[in-house]
């Protein structure tokens, strides 16, 4: 016989509301409990918190500073705020920082809430009288996947995905400071050079695009990725027994990209280097369309 150990139940208050939630839980459970919300960025529901972009600050009475909801954890008599003006201003700087120093165009969470918390990122201009840094050219090293990485909002989800926490590759991490740091293999080496598998698992958490897989970076290059002309469909990844569930992004009959639920108990979202990318050979003896060919 089992016996289910059940975890005391911790209570608070979170916009005047009674919730209880079992001890060890985030204020960010805790909010999602009461069917509520706050941003979050760096966040992923299976990674462990790290509490890094600061989007989803809160209150919490009789305490000097705002603290990130995604990784503080609930204390009995708790009494949290989720959307004064206070929070509100800290959220709409950190959008406006985002948006000054990266280009946040293709990372829908950030729009989002730059416009809800009515960012103006161009306030930041005067702090840097010689301009926007120079754009990197994206780094095309391999045939699976782009880093671009002056999108990248250092989320450190990719690192975090790459190592002990899903695939154990280790194969990248933030190298450099400030307006510098980047995700790198280390020593700006290529891609196919490093300890990189190409499981993609890196590109299926980044929020921004900033890793992005090639078929959809030529795409979007040549004007031709539309979402609103995909669909995906279910199936079975016929590698091997495994049986991971996958879903094909379809536009105009072709796969476009590969992906895995999110929610699938299994894969929890992530593939190995032939589910996500080894779909090519369903096109194989058709000829690309034109606007699929590298520019
Ligand atoms: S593709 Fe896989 S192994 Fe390579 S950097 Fe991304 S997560 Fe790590
Ligand atoms: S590359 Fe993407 S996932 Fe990685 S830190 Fe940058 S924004 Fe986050
Ligand atoms: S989502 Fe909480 S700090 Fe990033």
């Amino acid at each position: 016989m089992t016996t289910e150990v059940q975890a005391a139940l911790v209570q608070l208050e979170v916009d005047g509301q009674t919730v209880a939630v079992p001890e060890g839980s985030t204020l960010l459970e805790a909010i999602r409990a009461l069917g509520k919300d706050v941003p979050t960025l760096c966040y992923h529901p299976v990674l462990e918190p790290i509490g890094v972009c600061r989007i989803c600050v809160v209150e919490v009475e009789g305490s000097r500073t705002l603290v990130p909801a995604c990784i503080r954890k609930v204390e009995p008599g708790m009494r949290v705020r989720t959307d004064t003006p206070r929070v509100r201003l800290s959220r709409r700087m950190v959008a406006e920082l985002l948006q000054s120093s990266v280009d946040t165009s293709l990372a829908p969470d950030v729009q989002r809430y730059a416009e809800e918390y009515g960012a103006r990122p161009e306030r930041w201009a005067r702090f840097r009288p010689e301009g926007p840094p120079r754009p990197r050219a994206p780094k095309v090293d391999n045939e699976l996947y782009v880093r671009d990485l002056d999108r990248c909002i250092l989320c450190y989800r990719c690192v975090r995905v790459c190592g002990e926490e899903v695939q154990n590759s280790f194969a990248i991490a933030v190298a450099g400071r400030g307006l510098e740091a980047r995700i790198d293999p280390g020593f700006d080496l290529p891609l196919p050079e490093s300890a990189c598998v190409f499981c993609g698992n890196c590109v299926a958490v980044c929020p921004t695009e900033a890793l992005v897989p090639k078929t959809q970076f030529e795409m979007r290059r040549a004007g031709t990725w539309d979402e609103t002309r995909q669909r995906v469909v279910t199936t079975v990844c016929p590698y091997c027994g495994v049986g991971c569930n996958l879903e094909l992004h379809v536009q105009d009959d072709r796969i476009v990209k590969v992906t895995a639920p999110p929610d699938d108990p299994i894969t929890r979202g992530f593939l190995c280097i032939k589910g996500r990318f080894g779909w090519t050979y369903v096109h194989a003896g058709v000829d690309p369309k034109p606007e699929m060919k590298t520019p």
